[in-house]
């Protein structure tokens, strides 16, 4: 069978932990969807480990297959072996040769666009990573797959007319003078070499057919979601959004395996007990802003808010894994939620972080919005109606801070009351069943009401 695991809210929210939990029991952990801007981090026998591109559960041992809905920067991903092999583990790792190759160019015209909207404030606030570029030649039939880095002609073919055009957009078009990122023989030769590593090393694979032989053999497969449903370019926030759909349909399209499986699994929800947000777009409720990244702050939000909000970001370390930048903050938003499951049908959900709230004199949660004198339960359509949402709030008791450790040894019910009173007021609303409660940044930190496998 397959588990799935879904960003519900707008990255961050926690989910490479929870690979990490339910993936003991898994044999294979594949990424459908992204590439290097994903910051996934997780704790095993005291060591952090932050991954990018390697999927979580090759930390312990799993078979970790990118699939070919993501995009692959091969240097990222050998680093990241490199890396871990450097640290005593040895990753087993396949790349689908359908997935879409990451070009140095890509990462250089990803900057450049930024730079450009942030002329008029506009700026999307991207990892840099080159994701949205590649995705746009994958759609544009112009991209570079994995599987083309082992036929040096069809390689060489596809640069030479891929390069020149991106060479006159970013000169021509955009006007930026550019080096060598743009040379197609410079880039023939590394990426040649690349596909002669992936080769030699027996890692490429035809994600669709591996995955469901693999779960026709008996064997349990678990889909890694990077990113977050409101960053979804389908059903997120366009065009504050990344580039591909982190949502549960994206575990099938980036897979190959159909809906019929993936909905025959279940589909974990992975919930950050507040709100945290990267880069640009709006945030009904965010508390204080972050200057550069909120639209139109001035760093003045009242010295509640900015207390609130410096509580949160440092009791909840949050500090983006990829970029170090200070991460948004706000309270839970439950519209959002609502939407989240609709979008990806999910069977249980994940809420964590809900030590880091634990001190306060009480938590909020937006219950809904109001827009144009209307109630809203879940999220607009558009971008602006959302960011003209005004969120209307349920306020609960704070819970004090307790022993989580032993509060995880114990089980759900030796959370605080006031947390489980929390809880359940997202689990009612959202009409999911908690599967499990994070308490802090360890696996064993963690209250486990279900296994889903
Ligand atoms: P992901 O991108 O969804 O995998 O999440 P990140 O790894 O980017 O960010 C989550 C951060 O929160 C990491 O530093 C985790 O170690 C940490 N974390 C996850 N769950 C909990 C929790 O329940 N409590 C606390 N205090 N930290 C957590
Ligand atoms: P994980 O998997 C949070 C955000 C970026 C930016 C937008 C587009 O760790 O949850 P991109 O580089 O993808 O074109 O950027 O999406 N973003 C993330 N925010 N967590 C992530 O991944 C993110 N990956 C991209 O900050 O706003
Ligand atoms: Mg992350």
């Amino acid at each position: 069978m397959t588990v799935t695991i879904v960003g519900s809210q707008l990255g961050d929210e926690g989910k490479g932990g929870v690979v990490d939990l339910y993936g003991d029991a898994a044999d294979v952990v594949a990424r459908y969807q992204g590439g290097d801007n994903a910051g996934h981090t997780v704790v095993h026998e005291g060591e952090e480990y932050k991954l990018s591109l390697v999927p979580s559960g090759a930390i312990r041992g799993k078979t970790g297959v990118l699939g070919n809905g993501c995009v692959v920067n091969p240097r990222t991903l050998f680093d990241e072996i490199d890396t871990l092999r450097d640290r005593g583990l040895d990753p087993e790792i396949r790349v689908a040769r359908r997935a879409h190759v990451i070009f140095p160019y890509h990462r250089v015209l990803d900057g450049i666009e930024e730079d450009v909207k942030s002329e008029d404030d506009n700026e999307v606030g991207t990892t840099g990573r080159g994701i949205g570029p590649t995705y746009e030649d994958k759609a544009g039939r112009r991209g570079v797959r994995i599987g083309d880095l082992t036929d040096p002609d069809v390689l060489r073919e596809r640069l030479e007319y891929v390069v020149p055009l991106k060479r006159a957009l970013a000169e021509d078009v955009l006007g930026v003078e550019v080096g060598e990122e743009f040379d197609v023989d410079a880039l023939y030769e590394e990426y040649r070499e690349y596909g002669r590593r992936l080769e030699n090393e027996d890692m490429l694979v035809n994600a669709g057919k591996f995955l469901s032989d693999r779960i026709d053999d008996g064997e349990n497969v678990m889909l890694e979601g990077a990113q977050g449903t409101v960053i979804d370019i389908d059903h997120g926030n366009y065009p504050y959004v990344t580039s591909s759909n982190p949502t549960a349909g994206g575990a099938c399209t980036g897979t190959g395996l159909g809906p019929g499986v993936v909905g025959d699994g279940e589909v974990i929800g992975i919930v950050k007990a507040y709100l945290t947000r990267v880069g640009s777009g709006p945030m009904p409720t965010e508390l204080a802003g972050v200057e550069g990244d909120t639209p139109g702050y001035d760093g003045d939000a009242g010295e509640r808010e900015e207390e609130l909000a410096t509580y949160i970001r440092e009791a909840g370390d949050e500090y983006g894994t990829v970029t170090g930048r200070p991460r948004r903050v706000g309270w839970l938003d439950v519209p959002m939620l609502r939407h989240a499951s609709r979008v990806s049908s999910f069977t249980g959900l994940a809420v964590n972080h809900v030590d880091t709230l634990a001190g306060l004199d009480e938590v909020k949660a937006a219950h809904s919005y109001t827009l144009d004198g209307e109630e809203l339960l879940t999220l607009p359509a558009t971008t602006e109606q959302w960011g003209d949402c005004e969120p209307s709030f349920r306020t609960f008791d704070g819970w004090p801070e307790v022993d989580w450790a032993e509060v995880a040894d114990e089980g759900y019910e030796a959370l605080p009351e006031e947390a489980r009173t929390y809880l359940e007021y997202v689990s009612d609303e959202v009409d999911v069943p908690i599967y499990a409660v994070g308490v802090g940044p360890g696996r064993s930190e963690t209250v486990v009401r279900e296994r889903p496998f």
